[in-house]
């Protein structure tokens, strides 16, 4: 679990990289990082920048580097970036991420589509990546993540036995990953089983049970959150606006959207340490970057109600 300090929950914003992975035409360098930079300034602690991912797949990610340096300049933000393989490790280290989080699909054949690998080969990546991290000096070594995507079903097939879910997630822990969590790549995910898998996660990983990642896809993501809550998970992805998707998961559409999730936590009692208003003003920047992309958000539309306070201020 994290350590958190003065929050209750961390809210790991992956909008630039999940979000924007999944659209066509690329947002200028110079507006993501002022996206960045106003997204840590309304409160986000933990932001994944970007993709070291194969720049001819995802060319929208090509200029990852660049958001990593600028985004480090950033006082008091943790920096992730996605790799999927060791030389996108490589690249993260020589950015200086300070985390870098590797999707490890549950789903064989979602794994060969988004990666080329099989879910094991995968695994053997996490372990080279760990190996090469643990030669660095320990200012420059970034965490290793893991996220299980397709962990609660998978759009090309279907069903994902929990058992291997859990193999998967003891055997990339094992390897020496930081954090394993679970990941709703296609967004089919139900509060019982979230709530049944994140429990199972704690009992086989303790302390390197990690986040949670959902997608809306089927309008089940806040109903996810809760659960997750409930099974004690601490550590929420969500994406600003709803961006978001995967290339290579059919269907699947945006993240839960960041300003209902701090909205909803706030709301329960759960400090965030996120300013609403200026992360809600935060997506003028982006449409600035994307010119009439669709944004998400009930919290937006609506406005915060009459009476809302933030769990900091004690409910009242
Ligand atoms: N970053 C940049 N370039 C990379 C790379 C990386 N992480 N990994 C491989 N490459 C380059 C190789 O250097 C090689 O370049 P060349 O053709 O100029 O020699 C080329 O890509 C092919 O390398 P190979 O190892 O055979 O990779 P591949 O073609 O099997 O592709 C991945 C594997 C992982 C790089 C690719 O499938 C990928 O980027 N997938 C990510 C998809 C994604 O982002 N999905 C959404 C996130 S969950
Ligand atoms: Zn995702």
């Amino acid at each position: 679990m994290a350590t958190l300090g003065e929050i209750d929950v961390l809210v790991s914003e992956v909008g630039p990289r999940d979000g924007l992975q999944s659209i066509r035409r690329a947002m200028p360098t110079a507006v993501k990082q002022r996206w960045i930079t106003a997204l840590a300034a309304a409160g986000l602690r933990e932001i994944e920048v970007g993709s070291f991912v194969s720049p001819k797949l995802l060319p929208q990610m090509a200029d990852t580097e660049e958001v990593v340096r600028a985004a480090r300049t950033v006082d008091g933000l943790t920096v992730l970036a996605l790799a999927p393989n060791l030389k996108g490790a490589e690249r993260g280290i020589a950015a200086s991420v300070h985390k870098l989080s590797f999707p490890v699909s549950a789903s064989r054949e979602h794994s060969m589509a988004n990666i080329r690998m099989a879910p094991e080969q995968a695994i053997d990546q996490v372990r080279q990546a760990v190996d090469l991290c643990k030669t660095l000096p320990a200012d420059r070594r970034p965490s290793v993540e893991v996220g299980i995507s397709t962990a609660f079903g998978c759009a090309v097939e279907g069903r994902v036995s929990e058992d291997w879910v859990m193999q998967m997630a003891a055997a990339l822990a094992k390897v020496g990953a930081e954090s394993v969590g679970l990941s709703d790549t296609a967004g089919c995910a139900n509060p019982v089983q979230v709530k049944r898998m994140f429990l199972r996660l704690r009992r086989e990983l303790g302390g390197k049970a990690g986040a949670a990642h959902f997608h809306n896809t089927r309008g089940q993501g806040l109903a996810n959150v809760v659960a997750a809550l409930d099974a004690g998970v601490d550590t929420f992805d969500a994406s600003q606006g709803g961006l978001g998707g995967c290339p290579y998961a059919p269907g699947a559409t945006g993240n839960i959207v960041t300003e209902d999730l701090v909205f909803l936590l706030e709301s329960m009692g759960l400090r965030t340490g996120i300013d609403l208003e200026r992360l809600i003003a935060a997506r003028a920047i982006i449409l600035e970057g994307l010119p009439g992309e669709p944004l998400y958000g009930n919290v937006p539309d609506a406005g915060l109600p009459k009476g809302f306070s933030y769990a900091a201020t004690g409910g009242d």
